[in-house]
């Protein structure tokens, strides 16, 4: 493989607490090629999904930097940082953050705004994913309306219909039943396949082993392997 598409370069996060500061990700470099499936293993509390928040741009680092593409995403501005996150990268959030008064379809419509396709374009999307997905009933109901995993698998939508080119996916199949976790890894595996995605996960045990291509494993902070 040529260049890394993801590199970290002695990337650190501190956090204060009772006062006093402490290190949540404490100097991690690696390097992630394009189209790999890269997996962040480790216990609750482990700097997991920090990691994967300082590597996506949603945190940004006490010191360090993140490369995506080459571009130093650690340096750009909130803006530009936007265009990135909106267009090129998926992230799957461990606590899902689905807007609370939009309805399921809204909440995956909203995802494909950046697109600019035309309304028929986007309900055939919106459609076709909430079918594949056994949540075709729920278009119009509220997030509070969908079980926990109903609600997982909705997130999870609303990254694929973007069609990013990296997704990060912090414990992706935490919350749903387990032929719908292998579901979720197939289509993800799909992605990686089929559509050059680079995945990016972090889980403390949901996902196996053997669907990554590399894995670390992360304690207080650091790799430990
Ligand atoms: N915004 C924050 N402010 C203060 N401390 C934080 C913050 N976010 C995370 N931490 C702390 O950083 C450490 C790592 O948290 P993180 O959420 O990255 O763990 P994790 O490995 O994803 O755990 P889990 O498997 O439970 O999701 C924890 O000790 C947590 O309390
Ligand atoms: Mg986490």
């Amino acid at each position: 493989m040529s260049n890394p598409y993801i590199e970290c370069l002695s990337l650190s996060k501190q956090y204060s607490r009772n006062n006093q500061r402490f290190s949540a990700i404490d100097d991690i470099s690696l390097k992630i090629n394009r189209n790999e499936a890269f997996l962040i293993k480790g216990r609750s509390g482990a700097g997991k999904s920090t990691l994967l928040n300082l590597m996506c741009g949603l945190v940004r680092p006490t010191g360090g930097k993140v490369f995506i593409n080459g571009i130093c995403i650690t340096d750009l501005p909130n803006d530009s940082l936007s265009n990135v996150l909106l267009n090129d990268i998926g992230i799957i959030f461990q606590s899902f953050n689905l807007l609370p008064t939009y309805n399921i379809y809204e909440n995956i419509e909203i995802a494909l705004v950046p697109k600019k396709l035309n309304r028929e374009m986007v309900q055939g999307i919106i459609i076709s994913y909430l079918e594949q997905f056994d949540l075709k009933d729920k278009a119009h109901l509220l997030p509070s309306e969908l079980s926990v995993g109903q609600q997982q698998k909705v997130a999870i939508i609303r990254t694929l219909v973007k069609e990013p080119s990296v997704i990060f996916a912090d414990e992706p199949t935490g919350s749903v039943d387990e032929i719908s976790a292998s579901e979720i890894l197939e289509h993800l595996i799909n992605l990686k396949m089929h559509k050059q995605v680079t995945l990016v996960m972090a889980s403390h045990g949901n996902i196996p082993d053997k669907i990554a291509d590399r894995i670390i494993e992360i304690e207080n902070g650091r790799i430990k392997k």
